[in-house]
């Protein structure tokens, strides 16, 4: 990633980057010359461990932490990244928790944390950190959204719902936050991380065949996606949603 016209490396703010495709993308976006904040929850150790890889390799990381369901966590997360830094350039809303559940039986609870977590937590996140983004030459937000937003989720309407709820709010601000600010969405496809350990292998052949490209997609695919958004070759792209699927979503 070229520096910014500040003329200092851009710094990205990457939420759950413990591991799966927010992990990826940190370390790309570090290989391509970015300064990371690597945003964990529960594992904070598995970003420091991260983070201290990056240094090693002569990159800028550091780890911050917050529950994105919890507001002031959101708070305190922000404030983490705003001792650090005096702006903000890049911000990638990508934490989110995929919990299963037939909506008949959906508590309250259940409903109530998986919109916090998929959908308030990074409304909330954006705003605190809107003022940063604001300093910064060239701001660009990028939500994580899911191709369930748009096909629908048998025992995660809750999540659908949320996912869906974030394409709606990135296209809003790509409106309300324009010239300065360009704001997009990646929605993936079936990505071989944590989220998909709970597949038997039946379910796992099941899905594959579902796939036009036949296979399920690697973290790092996604964080290519992510990539272009972040970067100068992206300028003229706003308010889009970028599917990253295997052709499972064709419309
Ligand atoms: N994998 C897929 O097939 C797929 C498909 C479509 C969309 N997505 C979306 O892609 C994004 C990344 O998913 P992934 O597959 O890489 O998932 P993952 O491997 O399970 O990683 C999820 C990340 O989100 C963080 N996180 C979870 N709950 C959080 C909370 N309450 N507050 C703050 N951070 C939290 C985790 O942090 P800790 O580990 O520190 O708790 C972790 O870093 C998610 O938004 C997911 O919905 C994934």
């Amino acid at each position: 990633m070229p520096r910014s016209s500040v003329g200092r490396p851009v710094r990205v703010l990457v939420t759950g980057a413990s591991r799966g495709i927010g992990r990826d993308t940190a370390k790309l976006l570090a290989h391509r010359g970015a300064d990371l904040a690597i945003h964990a929850n529960e594992h904070v150790p598995a970003a420091e461990t991260l983070a201290r890889e990056l240094v090693k390799e002569g990159h800028h990381a550091f780890v911050v932490r917050g529950d994105l369901g919890k507001s002031a966590e959101v708070d305190l997360l922000a404030k983490s990244v705003e001792r650090r830094w005096d702006s903000l350039d890049v911000l990638i809303q990508n934490a989110g928790t995929y919990p299963r559940v037939a909506f008949p039986e959906m508590s309250d609870e259940e409903l109530r944390r998986c919109l916090e977590v998929n959908l308030l937590g990074p409304i909330r996140l954006t705003r605190r950190l809107l003022g940063s983004l604001q300093r910064s030459p060239s701001p660009r937000i990028i939500f994580v959204s899911s191709i369930l937003a748009f096909t629908g989720s048998t025992r995660g309407a809750h999540y659908a719902a949320a996912k869906a709820g974030l394409v709606g709010f990135a296209r809003s601000l790509a409106r309300e936050l324009a010239p300065h600010v360009t704001v997009n969405v990646v929605a993936p496809g079936a990505v071989d991380t944590e989220i998909l350990s709970g597949d038997t292998p039946e379910r796992r052949a099941a899905r594959v065949a579902r796939i036009p490209l036949r296979r399920i997609g690697t973290p790092l695919e996604v964080a290519h996606a992510i990539a272009f958004l972040a970067s100068p070759d992206a300028s003229y792209v706003t308010g889009a949603t970028l599917h990253v699927n295997g052709g499972l979503l064709l419309e």
